[in-house]
């Protein structure tokens, strides 16, 4: 992701596989650790918010670790918009910390799906009230840009007395959140002079994902010219956004080109460019060329990592080739990588619409002894289809496991169970 400070914000590209139950992995959170905080902290929010948005001493202020997590936890089954506040506010969440920016985010998602907009501006504006929270000014207007709120963005911008270059890359950055390119262009031209900012790597960059994501990827080679003229060196991801862009448009002659001009501005493809064209060939259903582009890695001695497996799994899975996509598993395991939880997911989503239940389960152990459980819809398809091949002990054994691991859904899997043959 190309936006620094934006790392746990969502990516802005959807892929199609489906999208996994959020942090699963950190369900088991204790919850319990945050549920007296909760009750006691309910009337006392306001003033302690602003107290611990005090950075003066983090070892005082900052929320543990395990707080965060478990607002996030608690946060993902929660809908209702006065119940999230209370969660965020009893937690005390501040978005210059990961993991309560992760939460933070998550809130926002939630209150704007339930429509609660204005929820969602007391939430953010009030982590803006105490005077020295100037510098959480970015996180909230790209927390603004997430719910769809651009004009929020913009106003949280504006009220700063002198925005930061860090504020205006954010607001850029949350024109392509909400999906407002056009306002993109119109930033870029205008806000630099107005407000006497000096645009650096990071604003170039958000400006051509911006054009990239809006089926302009052409406009690269002119902002990459801008950029040579006021002695800003691209970077990789600059090349990596362009990629992707031109690859999303299927411009192959452009792909061709962007890959010349990198070695004019000596940008030597790395694993993540590597990374970045195989998940784009997989995204047109052009998994056969990623796996070329594996054997040109291998050629170049280059490894690949855990990501370029992840694509090459959800690409062929894509296509419907599960053969292939199974022997991908099993070569990744062999030289010691592990997918990431979505993958696992995909892959055991994939494999039981194709009626390969046997090959699901498997996948679903290994991704289990991580801690990793899918979620209901899948399990339910595995479970069922187990019992389709007469396999019904071991979708008992599953479902036991399941709950050994969740607490959540037990009504739901005892209906489940009691369904099953005897
Ligand atoms: C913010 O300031 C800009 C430039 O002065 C102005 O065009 C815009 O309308 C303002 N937006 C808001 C929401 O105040
Ligand atoms: C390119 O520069 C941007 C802005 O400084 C930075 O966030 C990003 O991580 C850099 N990319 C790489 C691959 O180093």
């Amino acid at each position: 992701m190309m936006f620094g400070d934006a790392d746990c914000y969502p990516e802005t590209s959807g892929s199609s596989p489906p999208a996994p139950g959020v942090l699963s992995k950190l369900v088991m959170a204790s919850l319990a650790s945050l549920r007296p905080f909760l009750l006691l902290r309910r009337h006392l929010c306001t003033t302690a918010a602003v107290s611990l948005l005090n950075p003066a001493d983090p070892s005082t202020t900052a929320p543990p670790k395990s707080k965060s997590l478990a607002a996030l936890s608690l946060l993902q089954s929660e809908k209702d918009p006065s119940r999230i506040l209370s969660i965020c506010c009893a937690a005390a969440l501040c978005p210059d910390s990961h993991p309560d920016r992760a939460a933070l985010s998550l809130a926002v998602s939630s209150l704007s799906a339930a429509g609660s907009l204005p929820s969602v501006r007391s939430l953010l504006d009030g982590l803006l009230s105490s005077p020295t929270s100037d510098h959480l000014r970015p996180h909230i207007i790209v927390l603004f840009g997430q719910a769809g709120m651009l004009h929020d963005a913009f106003r949280t911008f504006n009220a700063s007395a002198s925005p930061s270059i860090r504020s205006l890359n954010a607001l850029l950055f949350s024109c392509i959140l909400s999906k407002n390119y056009a306002q993109v262009a119109r930033i870029f031209r205008d806000f630099p002079s107005s407000y006497g900012i000096i645009p650096n790597l990071n604003t170039y960059n958000t400006v051509i994902k911006a054009f990239c994501e809006s089926d302009s990827s052409r406009t690269f080679y002119s902002i990459l010219d801008e950029m040579v003229r006021m002695k800003i060196k691209p970077n990789l991801t600059t090349f990596s956004i362009s990629l992707a862009g031109f690859y999303r448009e299927e411009r192959f002659d452009d792909v061709r080109r962007v890959l010349w001009l990198m070695k004019k501005h000596r940008c030597h493809p790395g694993l993540s460019v590597y990374n970045v064209r195989m998940q784009s060939l997989c995204k047109l259903k052009r998994a056969t060329e990623a796996k070329e582009l594996l054997k040109e890695m291998h050629l170049r001695r280059m490894k690949p990592n855990w990501v370029t497996y992840d694509h090459l799994i959800l690409g062929f899975c894509f296509e419907g080739d599960l053969e292939e996509a199974k022997r991908f598993f099993t070569e990744m395991h062999r030289r010691g990588l592990a997918p990431e939880s979505s993958c696992y997911f995909s892959l055991i989503y994939y494999l039981c619409k194709g009626g390969d239940f046997g090959a699901a389960l498997e996948v679903c152990r290994k991704s289990m002894e991580r801690n990793w459980v899918p979620r209901f819809s899948i399990m339910k398809m595995l479970v069922n289809g187990l019992v389709s091949i007469s396999r019904v002990e071991e979708a008992r054994e599953i479902i036991k496991k399941v709950k050994e691991k969740l607490s959540s859904n037990i009504e739901m899997w005892e209906e489940v169970e009691h369904g099953l043959p005897q």
